[in-house]
Formats: structure tokens, sequence, C-alpha cells
């Protein structure tokens, strides 16, 4: 090789490093009002071949002839070296090129295509690229042929831009489809030009295999009435050619009413495959239910079964009427319950009253105590207070030790007078079991509080004795009552009503009853007669109970 030889060959690698692509394509399309050339191909062949290497453009076609091009042909068109260019090329120069170096003859057919008003691309000019999802997609907007001229590059995807940066590089996902274009602005003489290149990128699902699979649980049941049809319904995951059917059991292929479905329904989600298929079982009978009835998909890598089995359904076994006397019958309990309940809460007294006379109850024989209550009440005999003072020293020993057999500790009567009144009365509550405090405005004014207080003590703080209140109208007045006696429980003060407390059967003897200490009473009398002591008048009746004992 001459030292001549190589350094043209370098030459021509420079010249054709900073040049455009030859073009080989025999047929081709461009657009209206953008830059184009063509270019012949192995023209540094033939130039190292000829030394004279010019190089001559022809246009023409076969019905007329063909004419030589040149630098006056058209102000759109220059030669370039091996170049021939346009700026830009238009409708009119469409037709079939020639290029001659030497001997080498090479010709291309240019069809113009006219710009679409609409777009910022011509559809009939896009290059159509698939990607497979998941995989690299990489859009970059470069044009080694226009390189040098290029001022501005800018991509559009479906028309809109993407700035920064005008490039995709992602991994492909089917929202990626679309039409990709990139947008060269050139100058040229100082007149701009732009060369729109558009790509059409569709995702595709990924090629490899995927392993099939049937969806949701492996086994279901499903609850049928006899008679009645059913619908088993089958989803698999699947490649295009992966089969997909329903078992049928020998005893039902001949059976119509046994039907898998001939058609399968398929559509893709997330690239991937996905078909449908029903097994429809007609008019039911004892025969379909607990076998086992199989869906199935399969390739020569994997497959997968669905087993679906039928069971009567059970409701059907309750008749609706029985059904609805089913809930009347629950309603009607319930009723029944809460109304016994509430009799119960509202009778509390009577029905333990009751009890403790059935079983003959009796709390009072080991507790070592003398008295089943002290009454504490006012003992001096004012008008005001004749009634309380009454009731204490007659009424009170009347009905509960004459009538009901209980042994009170009254002071008049029981204590001996002279003694230290203060231990005395300490020493009676002590042996009491319950006090009760007949409380009225005079008694809180005068002078009982002793009583009071030592009882109030033994109930809350030693727990000893129970208290009772009774309460001796009116008792709205006792605004100025001791603290800790408002802390008794409400059903441990009873309200005496002159009128309506009479009988021994009422409400008020009930309660008072209730909060004595049980014992097994031995009426005197009848308990049907009533009170007739208490219709006398009240102050008169200042009667000496004596001590009864039992
Ligand atoms: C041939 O070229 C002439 C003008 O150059 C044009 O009018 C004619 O339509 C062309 N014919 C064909 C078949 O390309
Ligand atoms: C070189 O080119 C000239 C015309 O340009 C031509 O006449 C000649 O035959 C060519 N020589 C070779 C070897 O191709
Ligand atoms: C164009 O060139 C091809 C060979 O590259 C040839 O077969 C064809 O006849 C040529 N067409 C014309 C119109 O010369
Ligand atoms: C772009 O690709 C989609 C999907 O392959 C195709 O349906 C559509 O026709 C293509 N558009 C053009 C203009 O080729
Ligand atoms: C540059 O020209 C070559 C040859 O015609 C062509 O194949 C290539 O697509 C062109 N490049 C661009 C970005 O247009
Ligand atoms: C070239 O494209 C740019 C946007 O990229 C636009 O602003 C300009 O008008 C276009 N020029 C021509 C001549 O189409
Ligand atoms: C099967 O699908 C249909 C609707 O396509 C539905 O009516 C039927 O209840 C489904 N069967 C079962 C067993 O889920
Ligand atoms: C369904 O599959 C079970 C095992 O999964 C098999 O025992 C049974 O025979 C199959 N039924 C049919 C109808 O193929
Ligand atoms: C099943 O597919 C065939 C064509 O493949 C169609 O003609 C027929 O209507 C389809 N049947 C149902 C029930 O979809």
């Amino acid at each position: 090789m001459h030292c001549g030889e190589l350094f043209l060959i370098l030459c021509v690698l420079i010249v054709k490093s900073a040049s455009k692509n030859c073009i080989h394509r025999p047929q081709i399309h461009t657009i209206e009002g953008e830059p184009f050339y063509l270019k012949p191909c192995g023209v540094s062949s033939s130039v190292h071949k000829n030394g004279t290497a010019t190089i001559r453009w022809f246009k023409g076609n076969a019905s007329h002839g063909y004419r030589e091009l040149n630098t006056e042909s058209s102000p759109r068109i220059t030669l370039n070296s091996y170049d021939l260019e346009f700026w830009p090329v238009e409708l009119e120069d469409e037709g079939t090129y020639f290029s001659q170096v030497g001997n080498d003859l090479q010709n291309w057919t240019l069809t113009v295509i006219k710009r679409n008003e609409h777009s910022c691309f011509s559809e009939k000019l896009v290059k159509n690229r698939n990607v497979e999802v998941k995989k690299s997609l990489q859009i970059t907007c470069e044009n080694p042929n226009y390189s040098e001229p290029t001022k501005h590059t800018s991509l559009y995807k479906n028309c809109k831009e993407i700035v920064k940066p005008p490039m995709v590089q992602k991994d492909a996902e089917f929202g990626d489809e679309g039409y990709y274009s990139c947008v060269f602005s050139l100058r040229h003489n100082g007149k701009q030009y732009n060369i729109t290149k558009t790509i059409n990128i569709t995702v595709t699902k990924g090629n490899s295999k995927i392993t099939p699979a049937i969806l949701g649980p492996k086994f279901d049941t499903v609850k049928v009435e006899l008679g009645k049809d059913v619908e088993l319904n089958c989803t698999a995951l699947l490649n295009k050619n992966d089969l997909f059917y329903w078992s049928i059991r020998k005893e039902d292929i001949s059976n119509p009413n046994v039907l898998e479905d001939t058609n399968k329904t398929t559509w893709t989600s997330e690239g991937k495959l996905h078909a449908f298929k029903k097994l429809r079982i007609r008019n039911i009978n004892e025969k379909n239910l607990n076998v086992l009835y199989n869906c199935t998909v399969t390739n020569e890598e994997a497959t997968d079964t669905k087993s679906f089995i039928l069971v009567r359904k059970e409701i059907a076994d309750i008749p609706g009427h029985v059904f609805v006397r089913g809930i009347i019958v629950a309603v009607f309990i319930s009723v029944a319950v809460v109304c016994v309940v509430t009799l119960c809460v509202i009778y509390k007294v009577d029905l333990v009253l009751f009890y403790r006379r059935l079983v003959e109850r009796d709390e009072t024989l080991t507790d070592g105590k003398t008295y089943d209550a002290f009454v504490s009440y006012l003992r001096e005999c004012h008008p005001e207070n004749g009634e309380e003072y009454t009731f204490a020293v007659d009424t009170l020993p009347r009905v509960l030790e004459k009538q009901f057999g209980y042994k009170l500790c009254i002071f008049e009567r029981d204590v001996v007078p002279g003694g230290a009144v203060v231990d005395e009365i300490h020493s009676l509550i002590e042996k009491s079991r319950r006090l009760i405090i007949l409380l009225s405005k005079n008694y809180l004014a005068h002078g009982t509080r002793l009583e009071l207080e030592s009882g109030l003590h033994k109930a809350l703080v030693e727990r000893k004795i129970k208290i009772i209140l009774i309460e001796f109208p009116p008792a709205s007045s006792f605004t100025f009552l001791p603290p800790s006696l408002k802390l008794l429980k409400p059903y441990r003060v009873l309200k005496w009503k002159a009128d309506n407390s009479l009988s021994y059967n009422s409400r008020f003897w009930k309660n008072l009853l209730y909060l004595m200490p049980a014992k097994p009473n031995k009426p005197w009398r009848e308990e049907s007669e009533a009170l007739t002591v208490l219709s006398a008048p009240w102050s008169s009746t200042k009667l000496h109970v004596r001590t009864e004992g039992n």
C-alpha cells in the first residue's frame, strides 16, 4: 500500500465521519417542508478507483426522460460534496433521482407526504417499535445526519412536550404506549427548519411464559337446591396456548344437564392473559351432589386444578310458617322473662317475706343480741309530736311485737329510770339488731342526738347495726339532716303516712318487716284482721305495753 493511498483513505474517513449517512433504500418517503438529502453509497470506493471523482445528479421518470440537476435548478436544492440537499423538500420534488459517480449509477424514488395540519407528526411516517413490559424503554433524540446545524431538540409524547430532560429512560409500562416525536430545529442560511421523527411505541406483554394458575381457592363448596340450576365459574391465568377445561365425569358425559361452556372468555390485564369458563348444571339431582367437578389449566410445564362440590342448601328445611312461629315464640318468651323480672323487682319485698315465712328463716338465733330493734324517738310528748310518740310507744310494739313476734327496746318502757342514761343507751343499742329512728323535725331539734350519733357510728363505722329510718311528715323540712344520715340507702328510709299505712298488709309494714331481721313469727291473730287499734284517736293512746318476750 502506497503512502498516498493511505492518506486518501484517511481523508475519506474524516469526510465520511463528519457528513451524512448514505441512503441505500430505493423507496424513500419524506414530508414536505422538512430538510432532506440524498447521498449515494459506496462513493469512496468509486472515488478511489477513479481519481477524477465528480458526481452528477439527474431527476426524471420513464415517460419524460432525465434532467440533470445543478445549483440553478431550484433555490431549495444544493449540491454539497456528494449530497443532494433540499432546504426544504416540497411536494413538487417527488420523482426518481439518479446519481452518477464515474460508471456508478444509483437511483431513488422519492415520495413527499403532505404535512398533517392537525398533528405534530404525520402518521404515515412513524416507525413502529415494540417494547416488552418491564423491559427498558429508552428514547433519546439524536440526528447524526444533521448534528451540525441542529440548534435545539425537543421530545413530544402524543404531541405533548416532555421537558427536563427531553428523553425517556425507564422500565416500560402499558401506559407508556404512544407516539414519541423528536423535533430537531436547525438553522440553514438564516432560516429555521424542523425535522420531526416519530416512533410508535407499543408495549407488549412479556414473551416469557407464565405458570398457569386457577384464581381463587383450590376448593369451593357451592350450596344448591335440588331441581335448580347452578353455574360453576372458573377463572385462570394462563398462556395463549395452554389448555383450560372442565373435567366431565363419565356418567355425566351423556347427561345434557351438565354442560361445559364451549367458549372461553379471555382478556388481558397487567399484560397477562386471563380466561373464564363456566360449567352449567341444570336441574340438579342427588347424583350431582357431593361429587367433585374439576376445572383444570395446564401446559407442558405445570397444571393447576380447582374442585367444586355441590351440597344441599340447609335453610330450605325450615318452612316459612315454622320460622315465623319460632320468632313469635321467641318474642313471647322474651316478653315473659322481662315481665317476670319486672314483677320480681316490684314485689321483691313480698317475695322475700313470703320466702322467709316459707323456710322459717331466723337470723336472730346466733348473734347473742337481746333486742330486734332499738327504737329511737323523741321521748317528751308534746302536742306537735304526739303522732310519732304514739307510734313509738304504741303502734310500733303493737304491730312488730304482738303481730310479728319481734322484741323491741323502747326507752320509756324498757329502761330502768335512774341509771347512767348515756351508758345505758350505748349498751342497749349494742344489744339491738336494728336501730329504728323515728325522724321528725322535732326529733332533730331536741336532744336525741346521742342515740342518733351512737347508732350512726355503729352502723357506718362498726357496721354492727342496721338503721331503719321512719320519716314523719313533712319530710321536705329535713334540711338540717346530718350528712351521714343522707348516706343511708333510700330503701332504708320509710315514710309514715298515717292514712295509707294503717293496715299491716300495707306497703309500709311490709317494707319495715323486710328491713327487720328474718324471724319466724307466731301471729296472735289472723293476718286479714286490720289494725283496729290504730283507728283510735292518736293523742289519747299513751298505752304502755308490757314487755312480752316471745
Ligand atoms: C414524470 O415527470 C413529470 C415531470 O417531471 C411528471 O409530470 C410526470 O407525472 C412524471 N410521471 C411519472 C409516471 O412519474
Ligand atoms: C473515471 O471517470 C470518468 C468520467 O468521470 C470515466 O470516463 C472513466 O471511465 C472512469 N474510470 C474508471 C476506471 O471508472
Ligand atoms: C434503479 O436501480 C436499480 C438497481 O439498484 C435498478 O434495478 C432499476 O432498474 C433502477 N431504476 C431506474 C428507473 O433506473
Ligand atoms: C401504532 O401502534 C399500534 C399498536 O401496534 C397500532 O395499532 C397503530 O396502528 C400504530 N400506528 C401507526 C400510525 O402505525
Ligand atoms: C440518518 O440517515 C440514515 C440514512 O438515510 C438513516 O437511516 C437514519 O435514520 C438517519 N437518522 C435520523 C436520525 O434521521
Ligand atoms: C419548529 O418547532 C418549534 C418547536 O419545537 C416551533 O416553535 C417552530 O415554530 C417550528 N418551526 C417551523 C418552521 O416549523
Ligand atoms: C358464576 O357467575 C355468574 C355470573 O357470571 C353468577 O350469576 C353465578 O352466581 C356464579 N356462580 C357461582 C357458583 O359463583
Ligand atoms: C377431580 O379431582 C379429584 C382430585 O383432586 C379426583 O379425585 C376426581 O376424580 C376428579 N374428578 C373428575 C371428574 O375428574
Ligand atoms: C362461541 O363462539 C362462537 C365463535 O367462536 C360464536 O359464534 C358463538 O356465538 C359463541 N357462543 C357463545 C355462547 O358466546
